[in-house]
């Protein structure tokens, strides 16, 4: 695939295009990148590309000239897709970078200052954002874009199978992943990867999965396709909220308690002298004090778990990312 850039700092690509897999993928020939610098094509005395904005208001707007003669020197043809970043338009998803892996050339424009001279937009075929936040200039946007793009064209990762497996690629977040050792620092890899029985992993991850994407993007569950063991492991998490919120003593199955334990034992690892008797953690939607708690020496406290984190009394922060019920002391 052939890509052009055109921006008013092209200095800020090559670090990014040069290394790591996209640098690989160049290498490779199978990403050709082309660095258009803008001002060269700015026929004004001082090569400004902006000026103040008709009207008036803050900032300066990107010229239509030079833009226009740095598109026709380098696709005078219009064979490219040309894509404007800006925050105005089309949102990146997979989906959207999936689309635009299969095109052939793709031209990226990068916005700056204030905005672009609406004149381009004309001259362009859409308007990609990567979110709804606002940066200094398109070029960032750009790598971004590149990189996730990039991704979905074959033989630019190593491994044609990790593009589709990872978070988003089933709609799903990530599973959890371990490499070696299969302890450190008393935190240990959850059994079942261990064994080798890849049906049992399979279904482990995929669990892990949706309990994931369930606990923090529900609403991506909305477009993930699921199979029948999906399906019931889904109802099990239901009915085992439903139990909470009449039984707060919790039935666990051996995945639950294996994570449970792992779980555990990396917080409390790390908190060896704490005077931590209890950690107690509803789900919001299941309670409507929705929460983890610890018991700090006899007094209950609320965690925050918006930010995911324990905050102990001597102001120890632990990231929490999913905790069931215990009704027992971990250890006293
Ligand atoms: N330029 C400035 N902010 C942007 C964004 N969020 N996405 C794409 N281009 C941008």
């Amino acid at each position: 695939m052939r890509i052009d850039i055109l921006t008013t700092f092209t200095e800020m690509f090559p670090p990014v295009l040069g290394a790591s897999i996209l640098g690989r993928a160049a290498q490779k020939g199978i990403l050709e990148f082309n660095l258009c610098d803008i001002r060269q094509y700015s026929e004004n005395k001082h090569h400004n590309t902006d000026d103040y904005p008709f009207g008036g208001g803050a900032g300066m707007v990107m010229l239509a000239q030079p833009i226009y003669s740095c598109l026709d020197a380098v696709d005078p043809e219009h064979k490219a897709r040309r894509i404007l970043l800006s925050p105005r338009g089309r949102t990146l998803s997979p989906e959207v970078a999936r689309e635009l892996a299969k095109e052939e050339h793709l031209l990226f424009l990068c916005g700056h200052y204030e905005g672009i001279d609406e004149r381009v937009s004309c001259a362009m075929d859409e308007e990609l954002s990567i979110g709804d936040y606002v940066l200094t200039g398109g070029e960032l946007a750009a790598m971004v874009a590149i990189d996730c793009i990039a991704r979905f064209i074959p033989g630019v990762l190593g491994s044609s199978e990790s593009a589709e497996t990872e978070s988003f690629s089933d709609g799903l977040l990530e599973y959890p992943q371990y490499t070696r050792p299969a302890e450190f620092r008393g935190m240990k890899v959850p059994e079942v990867l261990l064994n080798g029985n890849h049906a049992l992993i399979e279904r482990w991850r995929r669990d892990r999965a949706i309990e994931l994407t369930l606990s923090r993007r529900p609403e991506l569950m909305e477009h993930v396709e699921l199979n029948k063991k999906d399906i019931a492991f889904i109802q099990s998490i239901k009915k085992d909220e439903k139990a909470r919120l009449t039984d707060r003593r919790l039935e666990l199955d051996e995945y639950e308690q294996q994570a449970l334990n792992d779980r555990l034992q990396q917080i409390l690892s790390r908190l060896p002298k704490q005077p931590v008797v209890r950690i107690t953690y509803f789900r919001p939607d299941s309670c409507k004090e929705g929460g983890a708690y610890v018991t700090v020496n006899g007094v209950i406290k609320r965690l925050d778990t918006v930010e995911r984190e324990i905050r102990l009394v001597d102001g120890t922060r632990i990231p929490i990312e999913d905790i069931w019920d215990i009704d027992e002391p971990p250890h006293e």
